[in-house]
C-alpha cells in the first residue's frame, strides 16, 4: 500500500514537473495568423516582403493577379496609400511593405481601423532593400474610418 503511494506520488511529481516545463513554452509560441498576400505576377520586392513576413514566423499564402488595384479599392485601401501588394491578416489590411513588428503590434493592440499602409515604396522597408543605399526613414499609417493616422515610423527595419 505504502510503495504503491509513493509510486504514485513519484509519478506525479514526474508529470508536474514535465507540465512546468512545457508550459510556458506554449504559451509562447502562440501560432502567427496567416497572412495572405495579393500581388501582381511581375512584382519581385512583393516576394521579397513576403520572405520578410515569413521569416517573422507568419505563414504565408500567396495569390497573384494582374488587377490588383481591384482588390485594393474592395478593401478600402485609399488611393493615396497604396503601394504594389496588399495584404489581410486577422481581419486588417496591410498594404505595402510594412515591417512584421508594425503587424505584430497591430494584432496585440487591435485598434479600430481597416489596416496598416506603407505608401510607395520607401528603399530600405522591408523587401525594398538595395544594396549599398541608406535606408529611407517611412511611416506606417493606420487608416480606417478614423483617417489616416501615424502608427509607426521605421528607419530601414527599424522602429524609430
Ligand atoms: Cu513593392
Ligand atoms: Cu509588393
Amino acid at each position: 500500500m505504502s510503495s504503491s503511494l509513493l509510486t504514485r506520488r513519484t509519478v506525479l511529481a514526474g508529470l508536474t514537473a514535465s507540465a512546468v516545463v512545457g508550459y510556458p513554452r506554449r504559451s509562447h509560441a502562440q501560432p502567427l495568423p496567416k497572412v495572405v498576400v495579393t500581388k501582381d505576377p511581375s512584382c519581385g520586392c512583393c516576394s521579397g516582403w513576403a520572405d520578410h513576413i515569413r521569416g517573422a514566423g507568419f505563414p504565408v499564402e500567396i495569390k497573384e493577379t494582374s488587377e490588383i488595384n481591384r482588390l485594393k479599392v474592395r478593401l478600402g485601401v485609399p488611393q493615396e496609400l497604396a503601394s504594389c501588394h496588399t495584404a489581410e491578416v486577422g481581419g486588417y489590411v496591410i498594404e505595402g511593405h510594412v515591417p512584421a513588428d508594425a503587424i505584430k503590434r497591430l494584432l496585440a493592440e487591435k485598434p479600430q481601423a481597416k489596416g496598416l499602409a506603407v505608401p510607395g515604396m520607401p528603399v530600405g522597408s522591408p523587401g525594398m532593400e538595395v544594396e549599398g543605399t541608406a535606408p529611407d526613414t517611412y511611416e506606417v499609417v493606420l487608416f480606417g474610418p478614423r483617417g489616416p493616422t501615424t502608427f509607426a515610423r521605421y528607419q530601414g527595419l527599424r522602429a524609430l
